[in-house]
């Protein structure tokens, strides 16, 4: 049966999306079943970084409302057969379910697959509940900034009142003189406010940002120091 990791940040725009991506593409290049959805409702960004946006026909809210099954939905990436996408829907009205219905849809994605990766909202409020609805796994995302670390303690307070019994974060967007100076928090600062295991950090690198604009998960960049660093967190995060 295949497990669901979910992830989530509390503040926006600190690289969840990014990270869901990759961490789908070092999965599929491993040979295993990989499908990755989309839960940012309303803010869908998956398809972009994948460079899939032309090919939405259905969403997540047609699937649970019964308009279509889960794989005419589902977006199939040429280059990696293993990796499968469902977008969000970008009509907010649409997605009516609640958590039992999506919690159903994951375990019915885990029987046929061998990670359901949910890409999370930003924020601390029911669409994050919602998202992370029956997830095995939350992986939190934040950078090394003081808003951004609150967020992040106050994201997996919910996460585990939500039921999400494994946590894990990764700090992102990291440039380490800066953190050394004392103009930005610590690493200590960082463990200071933040419980969960820290799983990775990730250079704040313009690649990354250059390779999401461009639809192509930035580790398909082989032997690069990004594709050894993404394989290095991923098996961290299995073996939390
Ligand atoms: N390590 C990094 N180095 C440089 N740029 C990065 C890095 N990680 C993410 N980015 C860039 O930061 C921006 C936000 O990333 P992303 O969309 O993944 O964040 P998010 O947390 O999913 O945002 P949202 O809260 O809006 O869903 C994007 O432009 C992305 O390319
Ligand atoms: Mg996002």
């Amino acid at each position: 049966m295949g497990k669901i990791i979910v992830s989530a940040s509390g503040k926006g725009g600190v690289g969840k999306s990014v990270f869901i991506v990759n961490l789908g593409a070092t999965l599929a290049e491993r040979g295993v079943k990989v499908v990755m959805i989309d839960m940012n409702l309303g803010l869908r960004n998956l398809d972009i970084y994948l460079g899939l946006e032309n090919k939405v026909i259905f969403d997540v809210a047609d699937v649970l409302g019964g308009l279509c099954g889960y794989k005419r939905a589902m977006l199939r990436d040429k280059r990696f057969p293993c990796l499968h996408m469902i977008p969000a829907t970008q009509d907010r009205g649409k997605f009516t379910f609640d958590k039992a219905s999506v919690a159903g849809f994951y375990a019915m994605l885990r029987e046929s697959y061998d990670y359901v990766l949910v890409d999370g909202p930003a924020g601390v409020g029911k669409d994050l509940t919602l998202a992370a609805s029956g997830g095995d796994i939350a992986v939190i995302v934040m950078t090394p900034e003081y808003v951004s670390l609150r967020d992040a303690d106050m994201a997996d307070r919910v996460l585990s009142e939500a039921g999400v019994a494994r946590r894990a974060c990764v700090l992102n967007k990291v440039n380490r003189e800066l953190m050394r100076s004392g103009l930005f928090p610590s690493f200590e600062d960082v463990f200071a406010r933040v419980r969960p295991q820290l799983v990775g950090i990730i250079q704040y690198d313009e690649n990354i940002n250059i390779a999401a604009n461009c639809g192509v998960p930035v580790v398909y960049q082989r032997g690069s120091y990004i594709e050894e660093n993404f394989n290095r967190m991923t098996d961290r995060l299995l073996s939390i």
